[in-house]
């Protein structure tokens, strides 16, 4: 459709939105299902937002124009990974760009902040393409609150075995102190200990810093068997980097979940991240016919090589695509898009086959895997079909 007609319809359907929201507006064309972005596209977290992004925009074109007769149209926003700048953001795209879909956020704390605008709606339907924190999937679950990713305690606790199996007694968790670095931190923590393990220290770095020489002085110091850490996009590379550069490399063996070597930041980590291992829902090296298919598309469209992020907002274009075709594009039908989502199996992901939990919470596998040859080479599975304990939630 050229940009002005484009630009038109939207208006005439935001307009009607307000009022009894209909699926066609006055022409007979069908309005475009209005698609809110909020996503980091500055700071440490950039590359996570674009990632999930171009991975969302990838699975909507293959889809075609139009998804069930109608056409998309996004309204994006930087979220900046800001959770005091969320709630106004969230509100600018539910009230005033009146969108029928919102996909949001990386950062745990900006997701804690959207989830409470939220509270007590019906509308939208919101699919959350990263944002770990455990709340959203537990306490806070809501009908119309969905999650493609992960919770925080799903990606952590296997590394906490991962850790243990490999005969450490003793390790230092690391991390930013925020919801999702606390929850990483507790939840490989928790499972090394479970295991006989002893914590000996959690360091929080607050975020997004990444001035770690201080603390990697005093992990020197107290020489734990082994390190866990959450860092993730522009951290994660300075983190990996000061460890080898500290010296701690080759004395203390240090793991993570796998943000910390994701396949985004691995090129500028190099042979700091040699022999780092991790526990991950996803690895390029995953043999499977659509990460086959999916990673050279990624590619192709961006010039970049495929992440887990990406991986994450391809799934959440499917999720969309899944959504609008069970009510043949009648976004009004709210309860039916939720059913279907509930229902789906998803056995054309890259990260292989995954269902919704009862939560709205991917039921997925982790992989253990080890930095090699600068990539993610798999060990084993971690913990197969994990399901988040989804504590407190009402819908389970
Ligand atoms: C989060 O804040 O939940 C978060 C951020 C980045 C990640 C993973 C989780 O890589």
């Amino acid at each position: 459709m050229p940009t002005r007609r484009r630009f038109l319809a939207a208006t005439a359907a935001t307009a009607a939105a307000a009022t009894f929201a209909p699926t066609r507006h006055v022409t007979g064309q069908p309005a475009p299902v209005r698609i809110g972005i909020l996503l980091p596209y500055t700071g440490t977290y950039a590359s996570l937002g674009e990632s999930i992004t171009d991975g969302l925009k990838l699975r909507l074109a293959e889809a075609g124009e139009t998804v069930a007769g109608r056409p998309l149209e996004f309204i994006q926003l930087d979220s900046e990974a800001a959770p005091p700048k969320a709630p106004q953001n969230t509100r600018r795209l539910v009230q005033r760009e009146q969108v029928d879909i919102l996909v949001g956020p990386v950062h745990s704390g900006v997701a804690l902040a959207m989830a409470k605008v939220l509270q007590g709606q019906t509308r939208p339907l919101m699919i959350i393409p990263n944002a770990g924190a455990n709340q959203i999937t537990r306490d806070w679950c809501a009908p119309n609150i969905f999650r493609s990713s992960f919770s925080n305690w799903q990606t952590s606790w296997p590394c906490g075995k991962i850790i243990a199996d490999d005969g450490h007694k003793t390790m230092i968790a690391i991390t930013w102190k925020y919801a999702a670095g606390e929850q990483h931190a507790t939840a490989a923590s928790d499972h090394f200990e479970s295991l006989g393990g002893r914590v000996v220290e959690q360091i929080y770095v607050p975020f997004p810093d990444v001035e770690f020489q201080a603390h990697l002085s005093e992990i020197a110091a107290r020489e734990p068997d082994a390190v866990f850490s959450f860092f993730s996009g522009g951290g994660a590379v300075k983190f990996v980097r000061d460890y080898a550069a500290a010296g701690l490399k080759d004395r203390i063996p240090l793991y993570g979940n796998g943000f910390l070597t994701d396949e985004g930041v691995l090129p500028a980590q190099g042979d700091a991240a040699a022999g780092i291992r991790t526990s991950m829902h996803w690895a390029a090296t995953l043999d499977n016919p659509a990460n086959v298919r999916f990673k050279p598309a990624f590619s192709k469209a961006t010039g970049r090589p495929a992440n887990v992020f990406a991986v994450q907002g391809y799934d959440t274009g499917t999720m969309i695509v899944r959504a609008l075709e069970a009510v043949d594009g009648d976004t009004d039908a709210m309860d039916d898009m939720i059913r279907a989502l509930e229902a789906a199996e998803f056995a054309d992901s890259p990260r292989g086959t995954w269902r919704m939990s009862a939560a709205h919470n991917p039921i997925q596998d982790f992989y253990a895997r080890e930095v090699r040859g600068g990539e993610n080479v798999i060990l084993g599975v971690s913990a197969a079909a994990l399901n988040d304990p989804a504590t407190g939630c009402t819908l389970v």
